[in-house]
C-alpha cells in the first residue's frame, strides 16, 4: 500500500526525476526517444478524465491539453487562404486583437489554376509560417473536395474537378505547412460537394466514382503528403454522418490508407456519441450541442465526446480502448507540433508572404480569350482606361464563411491598375451595377461604404458614357463572397452572372470594341455575350495583392500562364450533375448518378463543347508543340513508360505553358472516360526557346477501380498517350500497348 502511494507520488512529481544525481527526463518529454515510446509514456500518465478532455473542444477553436503534464492545448485556425482573426473564447465574434491582421493568399482555386507544384509548396510554407507565428498548431485546410457542380458555394476553397491535379497540388501544400511544425487538416472528408442541406444530405455514389474521383486527393494527402490531420465532413454517406462514418474513417482512412493522424470533426458535425467513439473520430469541435439549443454557450461538457462519453465509461458500457487510440493520435500530433522544440518560429504579415501571394496570383490568373490580341494594354498608345464594375473596388477577403479574413491590406483591381499606370494614363471608374454593398463578417468590417443611391439605369448610363471615350474598357465583375454567391452555407442559384451584369456587358460591347471582362469568382459563370467580348480573364479571389497581380497581367508585365482547373459549361445542363437532375438532390438525398463522368470526363463522353475547357488558358506568346513519342511500344504491368514532347515558344515574349498528358484506354471491359489527366508540367520558355518535357508513368496511370474486386486494375490492351494544351486542345498522341 505504502509502496504504491510512494510510486504514485514519484510518478506525479516525476516529470524529471533525479537518479544518482543525474537529471533524467520523462520519456514523453525526451525528444531523442522514438515518437511511439513518448506517446505511450504520456498516455500511461493520464487519467481517463484527462483523456476524455482531449477529445472535444474547450472553446470555439481550441481543445484541451494536459496542464498537469505540461502538454499544451490544441489551437486550430481557419484556413485555408490565410489565418483567421482571433475570436472570443466562446463566441464567433472578434476578440478585437490588433495584431492579428494576416496576409490573405489567393483562394485555392487560383493555386490550382497555376498548375505549378512549386507554388503549392510556397503557399503551404507561407501560410504555415503565419499559423506558426500565431501559435496555431492545426491549420484547417487545404480543401480538396471535387468540383461537381458550378453552383457549389464553396468551390472557391477547393482545387477543381480533377482528382489528379488536386492530388498533385495538395501534397506540396501540406509539406509546406507541416515543415513549420503546424499540422495541415485536409478537409472535408468526404463527398462534401454542395452546401445545400450540407448537414442532412446523404450522398449516394458508387464505389468506382468514390475511389476514382472523390478520394484520390485525400489519399495523396495521407500517403504522400503525410498530413497530420483530416477533417470529417458534415454530410452523410451510407446513411451515416461522415464525421463518424465507419466506412470512410475506419475501413478506408485508417485500415486501407494507414492514417495515424487526428480526425477532427467539422464544426457541429458530430451527432452521436457511440458512433463518435467507435468509428474513428478523435476530436469533436463546434457542436451546438446535444439537447441544448443551437449556439448555446459553454456547452463543451455536453459534447458527444465529453460527459456523455465519460459516463458511458464510468458505467462500464464502453471500454477505454478507443479512447486510448484517440489520445495516441492527439499526442502524436502534439509532439510533432507544439512540443516539437526544433520547429521554426514562423513569421506573420510579412512582405515576403504578400509577394508569395502575388506570385501565386500571377501564376494562377487565366487568360480565357484574347481575340485580336486586345491584351495586353499597350500603355504607350493609351490615353484613357475605363474601369467598370463593383468588383473593381470591392474587398473580397471579408465574407464567404469560415475562410473570411482580416487582411493586413487588400489592393483592389482599380487601385492596382491606378498604381501601375501612374500618371501615364487616365483612369475613369464607374460602378455600373450594385451587387453586395455589405462588408462585414463576424465583426470584421471592410470599412468600405458601398451604399448607392443612384438607380440601376443611372449606373448603366454612367458606365456607358465613360466607356465611350476610353481606349479600353476593363469590366471587373463576376461573383462575390455574399450568400448564394461564392460563399459557405448556401449554393448559388444560377450559373448566370448576378446583378444584371449580362445586360451591362452587352451594352458595353456595343460601345467599345476593346472590352475586357475580368471575372472575379471561384466558379464558372455563363457568358451569353461571349462572342461580343474580345478579351476575358479569370481573376479568382486573389487576396492581399489582388489588384497588383491583375494590373501586371492587364498591362503585360506578367504573361498569363494559368489554366482552368475546372470546365466552364455553356449552360448548367451541360454539367453532368445538372443534366441528370441530381443537384442538389431532394429529401436529404443526392445521387451521383453521373458516376465517374465528372467535369471534362462528362463533356468528352457526351461530346458537349464547353465554353472554356478544363486545362484551358492562353498566353501573350504562342507555343508550338512537337510530336509526342514513347520510349517503348509495349509495356508489362511492372514497367514504366516515358512520353516525350518538345515545346517551343515561337512568339516574342517570355512565357510559361502547362503541358498536359492525358491517357486514353481504347478498349475496356468497363466504360472509361475518353481520357484522363495523368501528368502535367509547367515550363517557362524564352522567345525562340525549345524545351523537352517528359512524363514517366507506370500502369497505375492506366488503371481503373474495379468495385467488384475492390482493387485497381490495369487491363491489358491498347492505350493512347495524348498531349494537350487543354483537355480539348489536343496537340498529338502516341499509341502503346499494355501486355
Ligand atoms: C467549415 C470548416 C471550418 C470550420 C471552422 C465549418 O463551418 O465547414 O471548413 O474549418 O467551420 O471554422
Amino acid at each position: 500500500m505504502f509502496g504504491n502511494i510512494k510510486a504514485g507520488a514519484i510518478l506525479l512529481l516525476g516529470i524529471s526525476i533525479s537518479v544518482f544525481g543525474q537529471a533524467q527526463k520523462a520519456v514523453y518529454l525526451d525528444d531523442t526517444k522514438p515518437l511511439t515510446e513518448r506517446v505511450e509514456d504520456a498516455l500511461s500518465r493520464m487519467t481517463v478524465q484527462e483523456k476524455v478532455a482531449m477529445c472535444h473542444a474547450q472553446s470555439k477553436f481550441s481543445s484541451a491539453g494536459v496542464p498537469r503534464l505540461g502538454i499544451p492545448d490544441f489551437w486550430t485556425t481557419d484556413g485555408p487562404h490565410g489565418i483567421r482573426p482571433e475570436v472570443l473564447w466562446d463566441e464567433w465574434s472578434q476578440a478585437g486583437w490588433t495584431n492579428d491582421s494576416c496576409i490573405a493568399f489567393p483562394a485555392l482555386t487560383c493555386l490550382a489554376a497555376s498548375w505549378n507544384k512549386d507554388m503549392a509548396l510556397v503557399y503551404g510554407n507561407s501560410i504555415g509560417e503565419e499559423a506558426r507565428y500565431r501559435n496555431k498548431n492545426v491549420l484547417l485546410g487545404p480543401g480538396v473536395n471535387i468540383y461537381r457542380s458550378p453552383l457549389n458555394g464553396r468551390n472557391f476553397e477547393y482545387m477543381g474537378e480533377d482528382p489528379y491535379l488536386t492530388s498533385k497540388m495538395v501534397v506540396p501544400y501540406i509539406k509546406g505547412v507541416q515543415q513549420n511544425g503546424v499540422a495541415a487538416c485536409v478537409k472535408h472528408f468526404a463527398l462534401n460537394n454542395q452546401e445545400t442541406d450540407r448537414n442532412g444530405v446523404n450522398v449516394i455514389v458508387d464505389d468506382r466514382a468514390l475511389y476514382e474521383i472523390y478520394l484520390p486527393a485525400f489519399k495523396a494527402a495521407v500517403q504522400e503528403g503525410q498530413t497530420w490531420s483530416i477533417m470529417g465532413s458534415y454530410n452523410l454517406y451510407k446513411g451515416q454522418h461522415c464525421c463518424h462514418n465507419e466506412y470512410l474513417l475506419k475501413d478506408i482512412l485508417r485500415r486501407e490508407w494507414g492514417f495515424e493522424g487526428v480526425v477532427i470533426a467539422d464544426w457541429g458535425g458530430v451527432s452521436n456519441t457511440r458512433e463518435a467513439i467507435f468509428n474513428g473520430l478523435d476530436i469533436e469541435f463546434g457542436t451546438w450541442t446535444d439537447g441544448l439549443k443551437k449556439g448555446t454557450s459553454n456547452a463543451y461538457d455536453n459534447y458527444y465526446l465529453a460527459k456523455p462519453y465519460l459516463d458511458l465509461i464510468k458505467k462500464g458500457e464502453v471500454g477505454t480502448k478507443e479512447l486510448d487510440e484517440k489520445v495516441r493520435h492527439i499526442l502524436r500530433l502534439t509532439f510533432l507540433t507544439t512540443m516539437n522544440r526544433n520547429k521554426p518560429f514562423g513569421s506573420f504579415g510579412t512582405q515576403e508572404h504578400a509577394l508569395a501571394g502575388r506570385e501565386i496570383a500571377e501564376e494562377g490568373i487565366v487568360l480565357l480569350k484574347n481575340k485580336n490580341n486586345v491584351l495586353p494594354i499597350d500603355l504607350t498608345k493609351t490615353k484613357r482606361i475605363a474601369v467598370i464594375g463593383e468588383n473593381a473596388i470591392k474587398m473580397m477577403t471579408v465574407g464567404g464563411g469560415s475562410s473570411s479574413l482580416k487582411a493586413k491590406y487588400e489592393i483592389s483591381p482599380l487601385d492596382g491598375l491606378k498604381k501601375r499606370v501612374g500618371s501615364q494614363v487616365e483612369i475613369v471608374y464607374a460602378r455600373g451595377y450594385v451587387g453586395d454593398a455589405s462588408g462585414s463578417y463576424n465583426g470584421v468590417v471592410t470599412g468600405q461604404d458601398l451604399s448607392e443611391k443612384r438607380s440601376a439605369d443611372e449606373l448603366l448610363a454612367e458606365a456607358c458614357s465613360v466607356a465611350k471615350t476610353a481606349d479600353y474598357v476593363i469590366f471587373v465583375g463576376g461573383l462575390n463572397k455574399s450568400e448564394n454567391q461564392d460563399s459557405e452555407s448556401a449554393d448559388r442559384r444560377s450559373l448566370n452572372l448576378p446583378y444584371n451584369q449580362d445586360k451591362l456587358i452587352d451594352e458595353l460591347s456595343k460601345i467599345n470594341k476593346n472590352l475586357v471582362f475580368v471575372n472575379i469568382s471561384g466558379n464558372a459563370v455563363a457568358m451569353p455575350w461571349v462572342n461580343k467580348v474580345p478579351a476575358i480573364i479569370q481573376g479568382w479571389f486573389l487576396g492581399t495583392e489582388a489588384g497588383n497581380a491583375l494590373a501586371e497581367v492587364l498591362v503585360g508585365d506578367v504573361n498569363p500562364s494559368g489554366k482552368l482547373p475546372f470546365s466552364f459549361p455553356v449552360k448548367l445542363e451541360d454539367n453532368a450533375a445538372h443534366a441528370l437532375g441530381e443537384f442538389p438532390g431532394s429529401n436529404h438525398q443526392v445521387k451521383y448518378n453521373e458516376g465517374i463522368f465528372v467535369g471534362y470526363r462528362w463533356h468528352d463522353k457526351q461530346n458537349i463543347k464547353p465554353l472554356f475547357s478544363f486545362g484551358h488558358g492562353l498566353s501573350y506568346t504562342t507555343f508550338e508543340y512537337g510530336k509526342v513519342t514513347a520510349d517503348k511500344k509495349e509495356m508489362a504491368s511492372s514497367d514504366k513508360i516515358t512520353f516525350t514532347v518538345n515545346i517551343k515558344n515561337n512568339g516574342n515574349r517570355k512565357g510559361s505553358e502547362v503541358v498536359q498528358l492525358y491517357i486514353s484506354d481504347l478498349k475496356s471491359s468497363l466504360p472509361r472516360p475518353v481520357k484522363e489527366l495523368k501528368g502535367f508540367e509547367k515550363v517557362s520558355l524564352n522567345p525562340g526557346e525549345t524545351k523537352t518535357v517528359s512524363f514517366t508513368v507506370d500502369s497505375s496511370a492506366l488503371s481503373f477501380f474495379d468495385a467488384h474486386k475492390h482493387a485497381w486494375v490495369a487491363e491489358p490492351g491498347d492505350f493512347d498517350a495524348i498531349i494537350g494544351a487543354s483537355s480539348t486542345d489536343i496537340k498529338s498522341k502516341v499509341g502503346f500497348k499494355l501486355n
